[in-house]
């Protein structure tokens, strides 16, 4: 089949290169010409690991291409993707304005039956928006071409998304009419006859499942975070309690990790635009609402409780670890380390920070604090001659530290392990003030 992919990030570039992997001829677009220039090198703008080596086979043989020409590509293929950002507005709600666009094109440019599958997480009703957009466009052409708007949500985990294409859990397809939602159960026939479960629904009950789906994965873990802070008081530990309570397979041990709190690009930005349509329509989200307070409590209770275990942290030098939202990423976007160390910062200490694949961003995204901050080029620099560690994110390396020579080129000895990282460690006890999430 012959696909395209508009929007090239973390699910258009991962999504469009696994379908490829499964034999189609895929063209991955984008607005962003760095970008595209890069994929023509085989160099992914991303890490993502795994991703580069699918791209340069499905590139060699091929069945992958990159361009900027969405125009074209509109007018040559029959099936398109749309895989742009949503990100949020001030008041929550998800900036359509960039699907908008996309819908816009493809109702300027196209000639023949076209089959639009959304990825993007999009309020509930936006197939519909889209396909009102499409028609206006073709009306003031003054042609009749006929088209299909399904929704397609994505569910792959960054840092994993390579794996989560290849086996996901389910695949949703929401369509209302039955050639377009046959055209898209073929594309993923690979899936299928892997035994995947599908589930073919409505438009609008495809485009909830997926703000329904990481809205719950939110609030598991603000509810566990809450507890945690419970925990801490009460002298009981939080890692056995998520574990016993995931022994029931009702709840499942999975989002019930305690830490710093949730963040990425989806979680933060899914909450609040659930919360914000329901509004729309006059109802109210109360869990979902607390667990997005619940979360913000929760980075903000890292800070405090960092500050008043050291007696303050005016003037002290703390060495961060880790800058990315989680391990295996390169993502900082509403990453825990971000309120963290602006949390510090405003309390008068100076950080030297150090993350395997979030230096580029965090730099940004922390520009207006760089007279604080060191930008270190490796854990070992990040953690010399200050008075406390502070680990934000789970990177392997960090797990491996040597926690011997980490006490020796301190000149502190406070470790805060915001993901209880080294809770199995003896040492972590033994060498320092050792402090983790949810326990003493
Ligand atoms: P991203 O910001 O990484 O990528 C979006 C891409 O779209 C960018 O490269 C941008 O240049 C491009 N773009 C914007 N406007 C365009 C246009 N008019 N034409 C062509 N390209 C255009 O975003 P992402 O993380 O891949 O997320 C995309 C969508 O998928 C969002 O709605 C997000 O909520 C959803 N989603 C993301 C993840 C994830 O893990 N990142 C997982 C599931 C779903
Ligand atoms: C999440 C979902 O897991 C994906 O299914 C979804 O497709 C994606 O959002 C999306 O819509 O973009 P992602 O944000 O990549 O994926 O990462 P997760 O592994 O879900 O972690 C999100 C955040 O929650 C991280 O900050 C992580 O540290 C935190 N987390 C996760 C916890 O604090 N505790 C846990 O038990 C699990």
């Amino acid at each position: 089949m012959n696909i395209s992919v508009i929007g090239t990030g973390y699910v258009g570039l991962v999504q469009g290169t696994i379908l490829s992997e499964f034999g189609h001829s895929v063209t991955c677009l984008d607005v962003d010409k760095k970008k595209i220039e890069s994929l023509k090198k085989c160099i992914s703008p991303i890490y993502e690991p795994g991703l580069e080596e699918i791209i340069e086979r499905n590139y060699q043989k091929g069945n992958l291409i990159f361009s900027t020409e969405i125009e074209r590509e509109i007018e040559k293929s029959e099936i398109i993707f749309i895989a742009v950002g949503t990100p949020p507005m001030e008041d929550g709600s998800a900036d359509l304005q960039y699907v908008l666009e996309v819908a816009k094109k493809i109702g300027e440019t196209m000639n023949g039956y076209k089959v639009i599958i959304n990825k993007s997480t999009v309020p509930v009703g936006t197939g519909d928006l889209v396909e009102k957009t499409i028609y206006e466009e073709l009306k003031k052409r003054g042609v009749q071409v006929e088209f299909d708007v399904v929704s397609n949500p994505e569910f792959l985990r960054e840092g994993k998304a390579v794996e989560d294409c290849l086996y996901p859990d389910r695949v949703v397809i929401g369509g209302e009419n039955e050639k377009a939602l046959n055209i898209v159960k073929d594309i993923y026939k690979k899936l299928s006859e892997r035994e995947t479960p599908f589930v073919i629904t409505n438009r609008k009950t495809a485009e909830m499942i997926k703000y329904a789906s990481n809205s719950f994965l939110a609030v598991k873990i603000s509810f566990i975070n809450e507890l945690s802070a419970l925990a801490e008081k009460v002298g009981a530990n939080t890692e056995e309690i998520a574990n016993a309570m995931g022994m029931d397979k009702r709840i499942s041990p999975a989002f019930l990790k305690c830490g710093a709190g949730y963040g990425g690009s989806c979680f933060p930005k899914d909450t609040k635009a659930i919360v914000n349509i329901a509004k729309q329509y006059d109802e109210e989200l109360s869990i979902i609402t607390s667990a997005i307070l619940a979360n913000e409590n929760q980075k903000n209770r890292m800070v405090q409780r960092i500050d008043r275990e050291m007696n303050g942290v005016n003037g002290k030098i703390i060495g961060v670890l880790g800058l990315s939202f989680k391990p295996e990423t390169d993502d900082v976007r509403d990453a825990p380390s971000l309120t963290i160390i602006k949390g510090l910062i405003e309390r008068g200490a100076k950080i030297k920070v150090y993350c395997p694949k979030g230096m580029r961003e965090g730099k940004e995204r922390l520009k207006n604090l760089e007279n604080f901050i060191e930008y270190c080029s490796d854990e070992i620099e990040a953690t010399e001659n200050v008075e406390a560690v502070v680990l934000v994110t789970e990177w392997q390396e960090f797990k491996e530290m040597d926690l011997n020579s980490l006490k020796e080129r301190m000149l502190g000895d406070f470790l805060f392990d915001l993901r209880n990282l080294y809770l199995d460690r003896v040492e972590a006890r033994e060498l320092f003030r050792y402090i983790p999430v949810g326990q003493r």
